[in-house]
């Protein structure tokens, strides 16, 4: 069966070579010549680890090709993946025209019976409009349209490709050829004992948002009770497990942090409270995860304020001013070099206000590209490097925002000498109090008194 994956995103990039490595013939078709270029020269343009090897492995193989040409690789394809990006419009909804285009060309372009798969993340009834759209559009060309949303993690895509927790499956309810292509597609996960859901388009498009709207309140709630044991003098890190080890609860996802960020939780929970707004039925507990998320992030610049204004006994209105303040962590999260929605975009700009001087590391290079290019307007003052020493030399204030590995490593016994003062403020709580102290550092994080 030949695969073709319009859209060489994130998502599609990984989806193509994920195919292609389970033994598909694949297709990646996207309209931007130089990302094909690039790609086919062997660089891939999005940092996600071990995609490259996969990629390259596929493509010399000749299991996976990649093209602009969207008709030949329609007419050359029995099932049609669509995984464009549909970013957010400035009140929450979704932009849906590079899906409409792309669906207007497959129903031009193709020549015979298709199955075409959404895999972007699109509100709930877009899949039975595209369905409208094919049909109306197609020239009598028989379509089978199916929602099949992906559960991938940036940093993790390859691997939450390779090693799903479920594979979800939405078709019009007459359609049982759809089912039958799509048992074909991912056989070898059932073999995997893989469990597979078929069920409504409707109901699979709400999956991915209600997914993730659980997943980031899981997230806005961790921080809320870290927040509370600060306040009561109890312990984040033992309440996790305490809550945790509930299996109806479960472990994951209860890590306080400096708040959810990414490319998803925030444009995903915006839109889920929009539809559902739309549709008379308000959800109010994700508008207030929402809520609760962004206060947690803005509130993050004045705690590191308030506690070097304690550690030197000063008023915290002027504790920063021409302060080197050292942010070790500009990506939203370890392992990716997304910064969209990253807490550094927020926390930085503040401290940077309040009259600090701040240096940034990002173990990627790109991440750091990205920030100073986001940012050379308002704060054209501040640097990003990729090397650690450089960032923490001369700090009076050191700010942990992500938890790449280099960060958590980090031998603050060896440190002391280069920094100027002994302040760490740490919002992934990756070091342990007692030794930050015994090392003699005013050490602060989350809900760990
Ligand atoms: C998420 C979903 O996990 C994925 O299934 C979906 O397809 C896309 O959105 P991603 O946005 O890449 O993936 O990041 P994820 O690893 O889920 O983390 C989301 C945010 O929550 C990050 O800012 C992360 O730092 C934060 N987080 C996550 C925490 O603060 N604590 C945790 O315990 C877990």
């Amino acid at each position: 069966m030949i695969i073709s994956v319009i859209g060489t995103g994130h998502v599609g990039l990984v989806t193509g070579a994920g195919f292609s490595e389970m033994g598909h013939t694949v297709i990646c078709i996207d309209q931007n010549q130089d990302k094909i270029t690039s790609i086919i020269d062997g660089s891939i343009p999005i940092y996600e680890p071990s995609l490259d090897e996969i990629v390259s492995r596929n493509k010399s193989s000749g299991r996976l090709h990649f093209t602009t040409d969207l008709a030949e690789g329609i007419c050359l394809s029995d099932v049609i993946f669509i995984a464009v990006d549909t970013p957010q419009l400035s009140h929450g909804q979704s932009d849906l025209s590079q899906l409409e285009s792309v669906t207007h060309q497959v129903a031009k372009a193709s020549n015979n019976k298709k199955t075409i798969v959404i895999k972007s993340t699109v509100p709930v009834s877009t899949c039975r409009r595209i369905d409208r759209i094919l049909r109306k559009y197609g020239n009598g060309t028989v379509f089978n349209v199916v929602s099949n949303p992906e559960f991938l993690r940036e940093g993790k895509a390859v691997y939450d490709f390779m090693n799903p927790d479920r594979i979800v499956l939405g078709t019009r309810s007459d359609d049982k050829d759809a089912k039958r292509t799509m048992m074909k597609i991912y056989e070898p996960f059932e073999k995997d004992h893989v469990e597979i859901i078929y069920t409504t388009l409707e109901t699979s498009e709400l999956i991915k948002y209600s997914a993730n709207a659980f997943l980031a309140t899981k997230v806005a709630f961790i921080n809320e009770m870290a927040n509370l044991c600060d306040a009561v003098g109890a312990n984040i890190t033992e309440l996790a497990r305490g809550i945790g080890l509930d299996n109806r609860i479960g472990s994951s996802f209860l890590k306080p942090g400096p708040g959810y960020g990414g490319s998803c939780f925030p444009k995903d929970t915006l839109s889920l409270t929009v539809q559902a707004q739309e549709a008379n039925c308000p959800v109010r507990i994700i508008e207030s995860v929402i809520n609760s998320n962004s206060s947690h992030i803005r509130r993050l610049g004045r705690r590191v304020s308030d506690f070097c204004a304690e550690c030197w006994n000063i008023d915290c209105k002027s504790s920063l001013l021409g302060k080197k303040i050292a942010v070790l962590g500009l990506s939203f999260k370890a392992n990716t070099d997304d910064i969209r929605s990253a807490a550094s975009t927020v926390i930085i700009p503040f401290l940077i206000k309040q009259g600090a001087k701040v240096m940034g590391f990002d173990p990627v290079l790109s991440a750091t590209e990205k920030f100073t290019d986001q940012f050379q307007d308002t704060i054209p003052t501040f640097e990003a490097k990729t090397d650690l020493d450089t960032v923490l030399w001369g700090a009076d204030v050191v700010l942990v925002l992500t938890e790449w590995e280099e960060i958590a490593k980090i031998d603050w016994l060896k440190k002391r000498s280069i920094l100027n003062s002994p302040i760490v403020v740490d919002f992934r709580n990756l070091f342990n109090p007692d030794l930050m102290r015994k090392y003699g550092y005013h050490y602060a994080s989350l809900g760990r008194p």
